[in-house]
């Protein structure tokens, strides 16, 4: 690990879960054109990411981290974008107040196309296809030429990004993340849900705060800090020659980001010592985040964050945890320790979706919006016990409103999930869901 580290050194290291892309000669030229293009967001803003993050580090803050499995290439529109983000900053509002700390705000959002799958290829009848990549590599549809690794898709995620972060800019800076005006849907959200009544108290009281500052002089219209938001996107950088081709040198600083996403992650599945993805992410200098699951031990976990953050600077390196809610406090508890003696500084979310994810019985993949919140229970009391700061939650979600996990105040049940199904990968919270989850979380930081 102590080689020189560049933006292609990943290439002399085992890369899992890239495509087998059939034309090199039109792949090169792809990535060469990526590589000719404006970078997507700037260095600086991803310094500020990890500095907010280095705050959610020291226990001064929280962070939700939230948005598609897989981003489509053919569900693109300004009003998905819109409903996406609104129930991500209505989710916030309900933290920030129950919490009592800044919320740092980051998308799962304009970049998240590339997905790692179990194996490189599925039987769908008698057809041996290959899986299906994500939308920057190929197309869901069950046909061998849909399936073929299409290195053209590498430059429409690309624009895609770039017009997805254009209205995500466009709307936190504009007026539409207005703080009355996200309290006023979380009220409507209230008062039309099922378990409304149970969330009133606390729309109620954040409703009071909001004219207790009004009151102290503060014109909640005008004033900057409520009126626009920090938002910031994300990724988990899988397909690497994407990646690559995006890293540019600050020249402010002279150090290398990836300026795909203002932060990247690494898979569970990538998460290898030696292998390409950590290679990568080592030398670049954005906000990181790895993926934690059952298997890792405390000593590969202490030895990952000496890798990934060496200098051990607060805010670089987001552990995301998806355990499971049945083993979430049991396996989690030894790794804070660790990390903890370690003195290594790191932020702990907890990804309380991929742990619990299981087949329902009319085939779908699904997850029970109760073992979210379980998940996210034992979360929390595994760093209680262990006197750590639980950072902040990373949430699979749409502000669409689909039926594909089961329960939450709508009780969506096995007999709804084929109503509207509409995910390409995990199955996602709706938006109700979504808010929902933020209030009895809020509870939850209450009690
Ligand atoms: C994901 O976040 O969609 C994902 C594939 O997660 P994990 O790497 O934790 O399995
Ligand atoms: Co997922």
């Amino acid at each position: 690990m102590s080689s020189a580290w560049t933006p292609s050194s990943w290439r002399e290291k085992p890369a899992g879960q890239q495509p087998e892309w059939p034309d090199a000669g039109a792949l090169d030229r792809a990535l060469k054109t990526l590589a000719s293009y404006p970078p997507l967001v700037f260095a600086g803003e991803a310094r500020n990411l990890m500095a907010a993050l280095g705050r959610v580090a020291d226990g001064k803050a929280f962070l939700l981290q939230a948005g598609d499995c897989a981003e489509s290439f053919d569900h693109f529109s300004a009003n998905a974008i819109r409903d996406k983000l609104k129930v991500i900053l209505q989710m916030a509002a309900v933290l920030t107040y129950s919490s009592g700390v800044p919320l740092v705000k980051v998308g799962r959002i304009a970049g998240q196309y590339g997905k790692p799958r179990s194996a490189p290829t599925e039987t769908i009848g008698d057809l041996v296809l290959p899986s299906f990549r994500g939308h920057i590599v190929n197309d869901i549809a069950p046909t061998l030429d849909a399936r073929q690794p299409d290195p053209d898709r590498l430059i429409t995620a690309y624009h895609q990004s770039a017009a997805t972060l254009n209205l995500v800019r466009a709307f936190t800076m504009g007026g539409f993340a207005d703080l009355s005006r996200v309290h006023a849907w979380n009220q409507e959200f209230v008062a039309s849900s099922a378990q409304g009544q149970r969330y009133e108290v606390i729309a109620d009281e954040i409703e009071r705060a909001m004219r207790f500052m009004q009151a102290c002089g503060i014109d909640l219209q005008t004033e900057v800090q409520l009126h626009q938001v920090d938002f910031y996107t994300s990724h988990e950088a899988l397909i690497l020659g994407y990646e690559e081709a995006l890293t540019r040198q600050d020249t402010i600083t002279g150090d290398w980001y990836d300026c795909s996403a203002h932060m990247v992650w690494i898979g569970e599945r990538t998460r290898e010592l030696d292998g390409a993805h950590i290679e990568f992410h080592r030398g670049i200098k954005n906000p990181i985040g790895c993926k934690v699951g059952p298997s890792i031990t405390p000593n590969e976990l202490v030895d990952l964050c000496e890798t990934l953050n060496p200098e051990r600077i607060a805010g670089r390196l987001t552990l995301i945890a998806r355990m499971g809610a049945g083993a979430v406090e049991e396996k989690l508890r030894p790794l804070l320790a660790a990390v903890r003696e370690s003195g290594h500084p790191v932020v702990w979310a907890c990804d309380p979706m991929h742990g619990n994810t299981f087949t329902s019985s009319t085939g779908h993949k699904t997850r029970e919006f109760d073992d979210v919140l379980a998940e996210i229970h034992g979360f929390f009391a595994a760093h209680r016990a262990e006197g750590t700061w639980p950072g902040g939650v990373h949430i699979e979600l749409t502000g669409d409103d689909v039926t594909e996990c089961l329960g939450g105040s709508e009780k969506i049940l096995d007999a709804d999930l084929a109503e509207r199904y509409e995910t390409m990968c995990d199955p996602r919270l709706n938006g109700r869901q979504g808010v929902d989850l933020a209030f009895q979380l809020a509870e939850l930081l209450r009690a």
